[in-house]
């Protein structure tokens, strides 16, 4: 079921309701190791990367319990087992295991992340703060080796906003010695998410979302219920997807404030948006007008958006200029978008995107958001495009088919 055929033309139309965020759920899942008893996880969503996280805590001991969007995991049985390979690698997020381990237990040996390998993508500002904590840090024969009789706070200034280093250093931290500050934190809501987890549990952490986070490290922690944000990038995913079709959307079950830069740039190329409270209606119409888009860190345009919106900048008149300031070749979406008839080139970090009809191809997935790009391509063409490669796009979209057909589009898989 890699391939799903899309028959295109279709303007979306309808309502469809949003699942926890992905990006959040990978971090939280870990971030019960630290408690000393059950932590349950609401409006959990159904993405393969949730299973393997499943998988890797039981292996490591914990009892888990999925049960519709909701999952139980008791960590008290837990043990810092070395894990050099099998799960670890088949996603990035397993890096998490580095801080919650080290923070637990005071040691960890885990296999470099796999996950969306778009381009190279670095852990040194994990190292650089489990480090700053009092950790030594041996990278051997592919693994992290990690260990610490105790952690001490620390001041840590991230070289690089990082969303990965920032969660890790305060999963680390929250049970430190002392008082941790991380200078230069990266302030997407998925930290913040995780930080309202951690002080549910008992942590101390002030300054989630802003630059500074401050951590007073406590003894231990409890268990508690937290119900997962809603996925901001799935949100934006159909917003886009529902301009490009020229459809009329509501995108249900969000933070509308958690969208801002998409809105501000759809209603700019002239797309129609209607903010609610916890909802959005994104309705199309003929004519879009070229745009520059910069995708930037939070609370700029998402960089995991930037490929859908490269699909939908096809569809509007004149050149546009998409640049990434935050992966600078994240673009395995343009060969096959030219594939599919769009005249694209890249320029350095820049992806420079002339508005023109596409046509139906066969095309290939190779990561996550080059796959979601594909599929809004496919739903403007009056055609049957083949899209191959879609286990990266289930990574990342809970019921992608269902939800597309329930929007009018004609999907299936083979
Ligand atoms: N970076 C470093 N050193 C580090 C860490 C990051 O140089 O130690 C660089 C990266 O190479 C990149 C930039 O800093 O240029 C930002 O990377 P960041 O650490 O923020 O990315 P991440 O935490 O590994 C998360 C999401 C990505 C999303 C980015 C940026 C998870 C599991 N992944 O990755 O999501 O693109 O933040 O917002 O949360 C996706 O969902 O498709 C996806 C790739």
């Amino acid at each position: 079921m890699d391939k799903l055929i899309i028959r295109g033309g279709r303007p979306l139309r309808g309502t469809v309701s949003i699942s926890g965020a992905k990006n959040s759920a990978i971090a939280l899942i870990p971030a019960a190791i630290l408690a000393e008893s059950t932590v349950r996880l609401d409006n959990l969503p159904h993405l393969s990367d949730v299973y393997v996280y499943r998988e890797l805590l039981e292996e490591l001991g914990a009892d888990v319990d999925w049960q519709g969007d909701s999952m139980t995991i008791d960590p008290t049985r837990m043990k810092s087992v070395p894990m050099y390979n099998g799960k670890v690698k088949m996603l990035r997020a397993s890096y998490y295991l580095m801080g919650a381990l080290l923070g637990r237990f005071g040691e960890a040996v885990i296999g470099l992340p796999g996950g969306c390998n778009f381009e190279p993508r670095p852990i040194d500002q994990h190292i650089k703060g489990f480090e700053a904590l009092g950790a030594e840090v041996r990278n051997e024969r592919g693994a992290i080796h990690l260990k610490a009789s105790k952690l001490k706070g620390a001041r840590i200034y991230l070289d690089v906003v990082s969303v990965g280093a920032t969660i890790n250093i305060m999963l680390a931290a929250a049970r430190a010695k002392g008082t941790t500050i991380i200078e230069n934190a990266a302030k997407e809501p998925e930290i913040v998410d995780v930080a309202t987890l951690l002080n549910s549990m008992g942590a101390k952490i002030k300054g989630a979302g802003t630059e500074t986070i401050r951590i007073e490290g406590v003894d231990s922690l409890g268990g508690c219920r937290h119900s997962i944000i809603p996925d901001r990038i799935q949100a934006g995913t159909y917003m886009i997807a529902a301009a490009a079709t020229r459809g009329d959307v509501i995108i249900d079950n969000i933070i509308p404030k958690h969208v801002e830069a998409v809105t501000a740039k759809l209603q700019e190329m002239g797309v129609h948006v209607y903010e609610m409270d916890e909802a959005i209606r994104v309705v199309g119409q003929s004519g879009y007008e070229a745009v520059d888009v910069k995708a930037l860190v939070y609370p700029g345009f998402a960089t995991d958006l930037q490929a859908p919106m490269t699909s939908l900048l096809t569809q509007a008149r004149g050149v546009s200029v998409l640049t990434d300031y935050v992966y600078s070749n994240r673009f395995k979406h343009v060969p096959e978008l030219l594939r599919m008839g769009a005249k694209i080139r890249v320029e350095g970090r820049s992806a420079i995107i002339e508005g023109g009809p596409l046509n139906a191809a066969r095309v290939k997935a190779t990561d996550l958001r080059a796959g979601a790009a594909l599929v809004i391509a496919a739903l403007t063409v009056d055609g049957v495009t083949e899209i191959s490669g879609m286990r990266y796009v289930d990574r990342g979209y809970e019921c992608l088919d269902e939800n597309l057909r329930g929007l009018g589009a004609e999907v299936w898989r083979e």
